[in-house]
């Protein structure tokens, strides 16, 4: 839907609000190059899905202060604006600082050892431990603390209109906050709060294993929405609580009573602002990129006859193993696409201090390596990686001169590089290889959907990608393309805000 009308139908709906939003990961960040300050962005899903949001609706987003020089840039009680181009679009960061050691156990701890092994199961174990669980829940307590603050805030400097003082919605983001609506409903048990957890939800028999189960979801049952992005997950929420707990679970309306509060539990999948990918994809800035690529690759530095390109955040569950196995077993099987062929992997590091994703990143290079010495020539080979972050353009400008783009989780929640390639590839040159395990693979079903896990397949797929008709490419391009525009980011965000506002 048109960020235009969105704006006017929370309006019309639900009335005047004030939106808080709340995330781990802040959407933009300062850190200090030398002497001068420089705002940097978040790669994540979160942030791609939820910033048009904020802007749209003049929101405030509760986020920890990451940035080393997040303080310098906020004013004393950790608040900043963030304006854009577009007149009228800002949002406010509040941000939350967090001591070394608390992001050690509740970040790098219980929120990235426990629970994004344990919901992602890509046979990576969670490393348990009943310390970081409680300095969790202290984090999670402490962002309870400043959501309150913030509300007494915006009730103060909200003005008194005819239809009396916005209302306060709250709407919690992830996995890092399964704790904090319970601590919100201590403090007003009427503030209406909602979560949207981004990951995949586990089987009951996976989730039994976790020793604060209980806890966490006494937490997450605090909410008065919870969304997931596909049905499948909502369905294992729903087993978990049969489960586990004493709780009454209605399988009609998608509901769990515990305790005496009612949680709805709602499918939602979260997508891309398609409209402004596209406009982004077709600008003379990405333009002027795909020039400069033609005419000197400052990337892949020697000739090429097909390109696939993959973006991902360097994590073990983006199944970046297993699609280099495919691309050697690609050119071992199809000898013609050696000296003619070339893989290229953006990756952004991410929790570099974790010992599973440092043993992940050396894998990534060795098997790299292995591959292009296994293939190259001289003036030829085919892995080309470059792990740091570029702007949204230049994935753009790539994105429109691949052949293939790749994404091939192990398991994922949604995966927004699949819709943003889709979104932005108006030109319809490549073809989407996707992961099944992947949410978006319920929705993108023309792309080449394949497992990562079976190699064979997945390299036969890569092939057949690559040398698909012209026309059928267009066909399936447009039908996804369709899809997305007609469930974007301000679908996703309105069905979201309009079911908590029932609630
Ligand atoms: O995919 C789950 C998720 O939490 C996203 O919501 C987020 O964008 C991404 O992981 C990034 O993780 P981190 O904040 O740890 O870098």
């Amino acid at each position: 839907m048109e960020k235009s009308y969105f704006k006017n139908l929370i309006k019309e709906k639900l009335g005047n609000v004030n939106l808080i939003v709340v995330s781990n990961r802040e959407p933009v960040a300062h850190e200090y190059v030398g002497k001068k300050i420089k705002s940097v962005k978040s790669v994540g899903g979160l942030t791609i899905g939820i910033e048009p949001i904020m802007k749209t609706l003049n929101g405030t987003w509760v986020a920890y202060g990451s940035g080393s020089a997040d303080k310098a840039s906020s004013d004393s009680s950790g608040r900043i604006k963030i304006t854009s181009e577009e007149e009228n679009e800002y949002y406010a960061i509040k941000r939350i600082f967090l001591s070394k050691q608390e992001i050690n156990d509740y970040y790098y701890g219980y929120a990235n050892s426990v629970l994004w092994p344990l919901c992602h199961i890509v046979y990576v174990k969670p490393v348990f431990n009943s310390y970081q669980f409680l300095a969790y829940d202290e984090v999670n307590k402490k962002f309870a603390a400043v959501i309150k603050e913030e509300i007494e805030t915006l009730k103060n400097n909200s003005p008194e209109t005819g239809e009396g003082k916005p209302e306060n919605i709250i709407w919690l983001q992830d996995y890092h906050l399964a704790r904090c609506a319970k601590y919100l409903k201590e403090y007003d048990s009427k503030i209406k709060v909602g979560i949207f957890w981004h990951i995949p939800w586990p089987n009951p028999e996976v989730f039994s294993i976790c020793p604060e189960k209980e806890a966490l979801l006494e937490g997450l049952l605090s909410n008065d929405l919870i969304g997931f992005h596909i049905s499948y997950h909502c369905q294992n929420f729903l087993r978990v609580c049969e489960w586990e707990l004493e709780a009454q679970v209605n399988w009609a309306d998608y509901t769990v009573t515990y305790k005496g509060h009612k949680t709805k539990i709602m499918p939602c999948p979260i997508s891309v602002d398609f409209q402004y990918l596209q406009h982004l994809a077709d600008s003379e800035k990405v333009e002027n990129i795909i020039s400069d690529i033609q005419n000197k690759d400052e990337i892949i530095e020697h000739p090429y006859e097909y390109l696939a390109i993959s973006v991902d955040r360097l994590d073990y569950t983006k199944g970046i193993i297993e699609k280099l196995k495919a691309i050697d077993r690609l050119l071992e099987n199809y000898s013609e696409l050696r000296g003619k062929f070339v893989f290229l992997q953006f990756g952004v590091p991410s929790r570099v201090h974790l010992d599973a994703y440092k043993r992940f990143n050396d894998d990534i290079n060795s098997l790299s390596e292995e591959i292009n010495w296994k293939y190259g020539t001289g003036d030829w080979y085919p892995v080309v990686r470059y792990f740091k972050q570029l702007d949204l353009e230049t994935y753009l400008a790539y994105y429109r001169l691949a052949d293939l783009v790749i994404v091939s989780p192990l398991h994922d929640g949604m995966n927004l590089v699949a819709k943003e390639y889709i979104s932005s590839s108006a030109n319809c040159r490549g073809m989407l290889v996707l992961s099944r395990f992947a949410g978006a693979a319920k929705e993108l079903l023309d792309a080449v959907l394949v497992n990562p896990f079976n190699t064979e397949c997945f390299s036969e797929s890569i092939y057949k990608a690559l040398f698909m008709d012209r026309d059928e490419k267009v066909r399936r391009m447009e039908k996804m393309q369709n899809i997305i525009k007609e469930n974007d980011i301000y679908d996703w965000a309105y069905n979201f805000l309009f079911a908590l506002n029932m609630v």
